[in-house]
């Protein structure tokens, strides 16, 4: 099969592949599902207004990210169950991400240690949640920085854990049966038991700046959807915002991420990068945003999927990605990631 069929085939083969629970847990968004399911349309609904006549023979597809080049304008999200999907997990996803000089966001709930995530060689910022009390953190915090993560990345979309129904057939949820060895491995023994260990329900600016601080890192803030917010994340110091929506797991009916972006992009101008994801599947949706002020963009749901074939699986869909984004660029006239910049154009009204 080409890559390209074998990439748009990748959730169908997920869904053959892996228990139905786990591919459940994958696949879904929180209640209704309305927002998981817009994610991927709302980019076709923008449009690209390409330029012509350009030399287009060298294309270079590289970002600058918080300072250091990546090889490519898109990195792996943050996911739990890693090794649910295939047994080397996180460290089958670390070795993919650093053979093609990307970057891989790792989640606190991950299930491998972070010191053999980062010894890969992987260019990795740490994901968390933050809890009640925040000094509960500081030790996942630590382990992080020791091994070598170069961002800290806050997610701020989860006061609460948006509520999902199982849709299996015999409403088999994940969590029954997944061994708990494979989760939360970064965590203190018996973090969950601590009293203020709950997440966190008063989040603010000023946790911005104690994360900067207790870490030394760039502080990241993702799950931002609108433009005041960005704004009041910067000016609390964050390095940049992630315009994100958990991929519809947190508010349904929350805007796609893809509607968003450029207000976003537009607020911030230059202060501060801006990256994105939510239903990104393929090269033209990373042009797209490109296009419509992203820095750089993330993949949640995609390099799960590919995990089902471990780091083979991975570097395929990396591989397949990086076509596909150089491809779309030379079609568009831009000859690299910030020349994509402003690429949009006007979208035809829909005939009722
Ligand atoms: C199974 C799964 C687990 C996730 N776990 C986390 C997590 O631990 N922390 C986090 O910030 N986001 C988490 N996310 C959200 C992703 O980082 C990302 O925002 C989202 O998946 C992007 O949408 P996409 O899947 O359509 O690409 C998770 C997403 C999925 C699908």
């Amino acid at each position: 099969m080409d890559d390209a069929r074998w990439l748009a085939g990748l959730e169908e083969q997920a869904a053959q592949r892996l228990p139905a629970a786990l591919f459940d847990y994958l696949v879904q968004g929180a209640r209704d599902g309305e927002t998981a399911a817009a994610a991927v349309g709302a980019w076709s609904s923008h449009r690209l207004l390409p330029r012509v006549l350009r030399d287009v023979t060298s294309v270079d597809a590289s970002t600058v990210v918080l300072g250091r080049r990546t090889s490519v304008p898109f990195g792996v999200a943050p996911s739990t169950l890693q090794r649910a999907v295939h047994p080397d997990g996180e460290l089958a996803m670390a070795r993919a991400v650093a053979d093609a000089d990307g970057l891989m966001v790792v989640s606190s709930n991950a299930g491998t240690r972070f010191a053999d995530i980062g010894a890969t060689g992987v260019r990795w910022w740490v994901q968390c949640y933050l809890p009640s009390d925040r000094s509960l953190a500081v030790p996942l915090l630590r382990r992080a920085v020791e091994a070598g993560a170069d961002a800290v990345v806050l997610t701020v979309d989860t006061p609460v854990v948006g509520t999902k129904y199982p849709r299996t057939p015999d409403g088999a949820v994940v969590w029954d049966s997944v061994d708990p060895e494979i989760v939360r491995v970064n965590f203190e023994p018996g973090y969950d038991d601590a009293p203020g260990s709950g997440k966190a329900l008063d989040l603010g600016p000023r946790d911005i700046e104690w994360l900067a601080t207790t870490t030394g890192l760039p502080v990241v803030v993702k799950g931002v959807l609108r433009a005041d917010d960005a704004t009041r994340a910067v000016e609390a110091g964050a390095a940049a915002v992630w315009v994100s929506n958990h991929g519809g797991r947190q508010l349904d009916r929350a805007v796609p991420t893809a509607a968003v972006l450029e207000s976003v992009a537009t607020a911030l101008s230059s202060q501060a990068q801006v990256y994105v994801d939510g239903g990104v599947r393929t090269g033209i949706d990373v042009v797209t945003a490109l296009a419509l002020g992203a820095d750089h963009v993330f993949l949640g749901r995609l390099p799960l999927y590919a995990l089902v074939e471990g780091t083979g699986g991975v570097a395929r869909m990396l591989r397949e990605m990086a076509a596909q984004t150089v491809d779309a660029l030379r079609l568009c006239g831009a000859i690299d990631v910030r020349d994509a910049r402003g690429l949009t154009g006007p979208v035809p009204a829909t005939t009722p």
